[in-house]
């Protein structure tokens, strides 16, 4: 059966990085192998950023050296700057994301940039990079720091992402507060300029409204979709923050709705028990 669907599953990343005990290299490895092995073909697996920033993603390159290269699957790694983008390059990352925000106050808190000085920080990585580049955007809808999200900011900042040469925009639903009606409102913007292969949905689901904003999403054309194994994550600077949608429960959605993702569920299942084990 052909797969029309495509998890991008973030949990060793976005699930682990605001974890405020040290998960062991070895437990992190463990984690990426077992996802790797369930038929999931993306995993952000590492975070190349300041350490004194999010310590829990210090050991990224001994992660990357330590997991089974699985063919087919993509391993990833967030890259916010140059320093980054060569980390990844010597890690052999097969994919970076840049990351930046609607909002100014989110920018500000996260990557210590307005959104202006963080794209042009990003241009010339994102040329630069010898392997695809995602464009992240947080705040999609809501700000911690600025309140609600105009359209048009999300709309200003995925036009400069995709002209530097970003593969697709992740929509980022930061603070889990999305709801259908902002979504919705959100995505009728966005497909007016924009073509549903160039975008990918990032729902935290800190409200329980994921999988029904994965649904206008999936009414939009949109088939790209984060969610975090066990749900684990939150973001460090968005105070509150949840975990990611469920992979699990993206999986189950998706395939009660007809749609193919490919993914072993007794193999997740396994996965997911696993880390949960890693955050109690
Ligand atoms: P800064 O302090 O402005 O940068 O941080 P700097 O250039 O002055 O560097 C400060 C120190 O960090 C220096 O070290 C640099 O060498 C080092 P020192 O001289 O003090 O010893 N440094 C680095 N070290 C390793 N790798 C690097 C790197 N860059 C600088 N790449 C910076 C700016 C961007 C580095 C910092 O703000 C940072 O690391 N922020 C990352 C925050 C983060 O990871 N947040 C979570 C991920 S985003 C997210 O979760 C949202 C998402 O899931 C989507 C959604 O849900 O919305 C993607
Ligand atoms: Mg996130």
């Amino acid at each position: 059966m052909e797969i029309d669907v495509t998890i991008f599953e973030m949990g060793p990343r976005d699930g682990l990085q605001n974890e405020s005990k040290f998960i062991s290299t070895s437990d992190k490895v463990k984690l990426v192998n077992l996802l790797s092995t369930s038929g999931i073909p993306k995993i952000e697996t590492a975070s190349f950023v300041s350490s004194k920033w999010v310590p829990q993603m210090a050991d990224g390159e001994q992660v990357m050296a330590g997991i089974n290269r699985k063919s087919g699957v993509a391993f990833t790694a967030l890259t916010p700057n140059e320093k980054g983008l060569e980390r990844a390059i010597r890690a052999k990352a097969d994919e970076i994301a840049v990351f930046g925000s609607a909002s100014e106050g989110f920018s500000k808190a996260n990557i210590n940039k307005s959104v202006k000085e963080s794209l042009q920080t990003f241009r010339p990585i994102v040329e630069a990079a010898p392997m695809p580049v995602r464009g992240y955007i947080s705040c999609i809808t809501d700000c911690p720091y600025d309140g609600p999200t105009n359209p048009t900011q999300v709309i200003k900042v995925a036009e400069e992402l995709l002209d530097m040469g970003c593969y697709e925009i992740s929509l980022g639903d930061t603070l889990g507060s999305a709801n259908p009606n902002t979504t919705e409102k959100l995505l009728s913007a966005l497909l007016s300029v924009f073509k549903a292969k160039d975008l990918a949905v990032h729902f935290h689901d800190t409200q329980g409204k994921a999988i029904e904003n994965i649904d206008i999403s999936l009414d939009f054309g949109i088939s790209t979709f984060d969610a975090s194994i066990a749900g684990l994550g939150g973001c460090p600077y968005a105070p509150g923050a949840r975990g990611n949608v469920s992979t699990e429960a993206v999986i189950d959605f998706l395939e009660s709705k007809g749609f193919h993702t490919g993914v072993d569920r007794e193999k997740i299942k396994v996965a997911a028990e696993f880390a949960r084990s890693l955050t109690r």
